[in-house]
């Protein structure tokens, strides 16, 4: 089954052509970062004007690159949410406009999905596939990090699963995007402070590992960004910060690994049934990240996985008609299934059928609510 991905719900344009949830054929990538680079963040409606000038090219490019016509797609996915609404109504207007045209059938996806579909991916012509097995075995443990969330999952097929923890504030990918600002980096902000990591050393600065003495697997950033403003404000005091830069981002990166590293170590004690460990999105790009979850997979002798390609680290269309592929695989009324779009949808909600989900649920809300409360008072 050939399908055509699309995902616009940030500020990436992508469209991309995977056969049978796998083999990417084609992945087209167009951003618009560089106009964001120094104001610190997406300006959403500049965000979704570019897209719009662009998607139809993206869309040509992909079918050009993967060598097809429109008459040998079998369908079109799409990312219908979460994200930014005007982003996204780009992506999912262009689609419903072409399976109306083209008369293919469409597959709404949620972007989370994706993420999770990104290790199954590989590239017919890469050389180099770091993965030691073919094809990843359930069930499944998935560190999912990004710009957007930071979850824990424990998955038994494509489309059922249970989140057994999430961040109580920022994500990961937001605690590197803001640590950046604060260093003077570039948006978006991982990539720029990992490379100024390289030069540093990140045993200089200590700083607090979240949560680590609670019987917990939820993330929480925001104090490590609180130690981080600090820092800066005590150095600034005594020094110029400019040649402490680069160990100042090593250590705040290090701690940022610890954390995910250490919550995913008490993750992989309480569920010895998990055959793999995967880590996606947009964070699953750190080097530094990578080395320490494969130490912890070598400890443990367990499969830790990433997707095999940078850029299907990072949102992309390949990993959109990848788990449209495996949602139809195992629900296929999805295939030309009603959607609407929504900038919050909600990936718990889509994959939670089982009892013991329910159960989980309940206690999430009622910590949820003890939370709120503890905010309120
Ligand atoms: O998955 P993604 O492309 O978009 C969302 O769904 O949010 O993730 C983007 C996030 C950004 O916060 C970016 O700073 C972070 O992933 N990121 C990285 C690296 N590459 C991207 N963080 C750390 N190290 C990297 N190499
Ligand atoms: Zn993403």
């Amino acid at each position: 089954m050939r399908i055509l991905g699309l995902e616009t719900s940030c500020d990436e344009t992508s469209a991309a052509v995977v056969e049978d949830g796998c083999r990417v054929k084609s992945c087209v990538i167009a951003s618009s970062q560089k106009d964001f680079e120094r104001k610190g963040g997406v300006i959403p409606e500049d965000a979704a004007r570019k897209q719009l000038e662009v998607i139809l090219p993206v869309i040509r490019k992909a079918l050009d690159d993967a060598k097809c016509t429109e008459e040998s797609i079998d369908a079109i996915a799409v990312t219908f949410g979460p994200g930014l609404l005007g982003s996204l109504l780009v992506g999912t207007t262009t689609a419903r406009t072409l399976a109306s045209v083209w008369k293919k059938p469409l597959i709404p996806v949620h972007h989370t999905l994706g993420h999770l579909s990104s290790t199954w991916l590989f590239s017919p012509n890469q050389s180099l596939n770091p993965n030691p097995n073919p094809s990843p075995v359930f069930p499944i443990l998935t560190l999912s990090v990004s710009g957007g969330h930071s979850d824990l999952w424990v998955r038994s097929s494509h489309i059922s699963g249970t989140l057994i923890g999430s961040t109580r504030d920022d994500a990961a990918g937001e605690a590197f995007d803001k640590g950046a600002v604060m260093l003077g980096l570039p948006y978006p902000g991982g990539p720029a402070l990992a490379k100024l990591a390289e030069e540093g050393d990140e045993k200089t600065y200590s700083f607090p590992n979240p949560l680590e003495k609670e019987h917990t697997l939820d993330f929480s950033f925001s104090g490590l960004k609180t130690s981080l403003k600090y820092l800066l404000r005590d150095l600034e005091k005594q020094e110029s910060i400019q040649p402490l830069r680069a160990s100042i981002a090593a250590s705040f990166q290090f701690a940022i690994c610890r954390h995910l590293c250490s919550t995913l170590e008490k993750a992989i004690n309480s569920h010895p049934d998990i055959k793999e460990v995967h880590i996606v999105g947009g964070v699953s790009a750190n080097e530094r990240l990578r080395m320490m979850t494969r130490a912890l997979g070598e400890k443990h002798g367990i499969i830790v996985r990433w997707p095999s390609s940078l850029r299907t680290c990072t949102d992309n269309g390949a990993m959109i008609a990848s788990a449209g592929y495996f949602l139809v695989q195992e629900k296929p009324e999805m295939l030309g299934a009603e959607f609407e779009t929504s900038a919050t949808a909600n990936l718990e909600k889509l994959l939670d059928h089982s009892p013991e989900n329910t159960a989980r649920k309940a206690t999430s809300q009622k910590s949820q609510n003890a939370r709120k409360q503890v905010k309120i008072s």
